[in-house]
């Protein structure tokens, strides 16, 4: 009888991540504070599955993508990547162990008009990834080349083009052919659709998912739009400065969201109906220095169900008896307002 092997169901698992930068200053870079830009950050990407991360400019969503690829090091917590042979932390693992696991993990990135090289062609630039990891054979190459764009909608004619030849859209299906090269498990797409327009938006989204069920990828996909994130999302994740503030499926965050955050962001979703959203919450104030946060719950000069205690008490992240996920001292006596 053969053993079967049990693999996580959970591709990544992330714990209690922090990310601290020092701020500095004058010649002597005296250390004059601290930018939190993730604090004490925990969730999981299940196999398979893409989880959305969602949350205004500067609250840490890159920081974490770049932790999970070990492009930065964390300041403190745990990332475990679980694959057949075993789980790691990558949040620790020396380089040299880091390096075969790098490859189960690749990143899309915002603008795909900077992260392709111009002075590449379409071969170069999908078949790099191949010749850094050891296919050494041209026609080899040249294969998969072909295969991988016509996999991402693009003809396999188009190799010996440069990407200033291409639209947008276009170009972000080149910079995912470089992505899928060496067949990873997991992808992190940082605000991938970001730059384009609304009709390439959706068929870029499509062609993230039709590949999903092909090769069984898990993404992590970031947004600060979350009617984006909605659209991919198995689950979705909403920060604020740091910190998660509320998880939950999409239907269940955007037909009852239970942190006020979480409301004001679906008020700020455009509707075709205007009725959709009824008494329409603006986002008030601006986003807080990360360096000087409030005391207390950090959506608190933000929030109109604030109280004295949301001044001076941070809210945990708690799951409550129904298994919703959300930090608000508040959130049991107030029924927020989703699209109906
Ligand atoms: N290298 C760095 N040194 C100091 N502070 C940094 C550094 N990188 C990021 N930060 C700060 O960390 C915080 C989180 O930044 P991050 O880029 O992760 O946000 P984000 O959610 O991706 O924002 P955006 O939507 O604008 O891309 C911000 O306050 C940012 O200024
Ligand atoms: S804890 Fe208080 S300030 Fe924070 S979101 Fe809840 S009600 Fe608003
Ligand atoms: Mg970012």
């Amino acid at each position: 009888m053969s053993a079967m092997k049990t693999v996580n169901e959970n591709i990544v698992e992330i714990k209690n991540l922090k990310k601290y930068y020092p701020l500095t200053s004058g010649i002597m870079k005296k250390v004059t504070g601290v930018v939190k830009a993730v604090d004490d950050v925990s969730f999981v990407i299940p196999r398979g599955k893409t989880i959305g991360l969602v949350g205004e400019s500067g609250c840490g969503k890159t920081t974490i993508s770049k932790c999970i690829l070990r492009a930065i090091d964390p300041t403190e917590g745990e990332i475990y990547l679980n694959n057949e042979e075993g789980s790691y932390d990558l949040a620790t693992l020396p380089e040299n162990e880091l390096r075969p696991l790098r490859k189960e993990m690749q990143m899309i990135f915002q603008d795909p008009f900077s992260s392709l090289n111009p002075r590449m062609n379409l071969f170069d630039i999908v078949s790099e990834p191949l010749l850094l990891n050891g296919m050494k054979n041209r026609t080899e190459r040249q294969d998969r080349v072909e295969e991988l764009l016509v996999k991402v909608g693009l003809r396999a004619e188009y190799m010996i083009r440069f990407p200033h030849a291409f639209s947008g859209g276009q170009r972000q299906r080149i910079g995912i052919a470089r992505a899928l090269a060496l067949n990873p498990s997991l992808i992190v797409c940082d605000e991938p659709v970001s730059g384009l327009d609304v009709s390439v938006q959706a068929q870029v989204i499509n062609l993230l998912m039709d590949l999903q069920d092909e090769f069984g990828l898990s993404y992590l996909f970031v947004s600060h739009d979350l009617s984006i994130v909605r659209q991919i999302s198995d689950e979705i994740n909403v920060m604020y400065l740091g910190r998660l503030v509320e998880n939950g499926t999409p239907e269940e965050i955007f037909s009852s969201p239970k942190h006020p955050y979480t409301e004001a962001l679906i008020s700020a979703v455009p509707q075709a109906d205007p009725d959709a959203v009824k008494n329409h919450k603006i986002l008030i104030g601006e986003i807080p220095n990360p360096s000087n946060p409030p005391t207390g719950c950090y959506f608190h000069p933000r929030c109109s169900y604030a109280t004295e205690e949301c001044k001076v008490t941070n809210p945990k992240l708690t799951v409550d008896e129904s298994g919703r996920t959300f930090s608000c001292h508040n959130a049991k006596d107030l029924n927020l307002t989703g699209l109906i």
